[in-house]
């Protein structure tokens, strides 16, 4: 822990681009101003050392996810997984990335086009998202749990089928800016002069869209699927 605390930011950065997130959550530069070491950094913008180390800590360990076999789940469970764990991913981090694509854009879009792109795909694809994860929280997973409870349940649409329907189309059209994404940025490769603040972006990228795959999975394949054969 005392190690980590006199290395430098651009240092922790370099060896692992996920822990940007954590520098920028506590408003630290991690790009240009990142060669000061994470002691005097604290000190200069008062942030309690042990906060910023906990948080390095935890992000590390976030990559060890246990293999879970959803297919097995009961499905309001299964509902408060999506909620609890991908709503939640892309509510914490819809703004961040979309930070990072801003200044990205305008500082490399000059000679990268391609990112200028990237942040108008990324906004696309945001502004479809959040909706779409409002409506399902607040209509179509609640009405999901009252008609496993009853059949009968009087539903403010119709079948159930209908926003199924509706929320399988939308996934569809977020993957379709998804993949456009994938392939602009080449699978997230950056290219060699790329700076802090780049790296940071395709990476979070890279875990934004795979998160985004794995719950639009989760959704269509095993609790839409269910749903629509009960
Ligand atoms: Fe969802
Ligand atoms: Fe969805």
């Amino acid at each position: 822990m005392e190690n980590l605390l006199e290395k430098t930011i651009a240092e922790i950065v370099a060896e692992d681009i996920s822990t940007a997130s954590v520098f920028k959550k506590y408003q630290l530069d991690f790009c240009c101003g990142g060669g000061i070491s994470i002691a005097k950094a604290c000190e200069k913008h008062h942030i309690n050392p042990t906060d910023l180390l906990n948080d390095l800590n935890s992000n590390q360990n976030k990559s060890d996810v246990p293999n879970l076999n959803f297919n097995e789940w009961e499905l309001p469970f299964l509902i408060d997984y999506i909620v609890n764990v991908h709503h939640k991913y892309v509510t914490e981090n819809l703004d961040i990335i979309d930070e990072f694509a801003q200044k990205v854009a305008k500082v490399h879009g000059d000679h990268s086009p391609e990112v200028i792109k990237i942040a108008e795909l990324y906004q696309k694809l945001a502004a479809d998202l959040a909706p779409h994860m409002i409506k399902e929280e607040r209509i179509l997973f609640p009405a999901i749990k009252a008609y496993l409870k009853d059949k009968n349940a009087v539903l403010p649409f119709g079948s159930i089928e209908n926003p199924v329907n509706m929320m399988e189309h939308e996934h569809e059209v977020v993957g379709e800016y998804a993949k456009e994404i994938i392939a602009l940025s080449n699978h997230f490769q950056t290219p060699e002069w790329a700076c802090n603040t780049y790296k940071a972006l395709y990476f979070k990228l890279n875990e934004f869209i795979n998160d985004l795959f794995q719950h639009i999975h989760l959704e269509n394949n095993i609790l839409f699927k269910k749903v629509k054969a009960l």
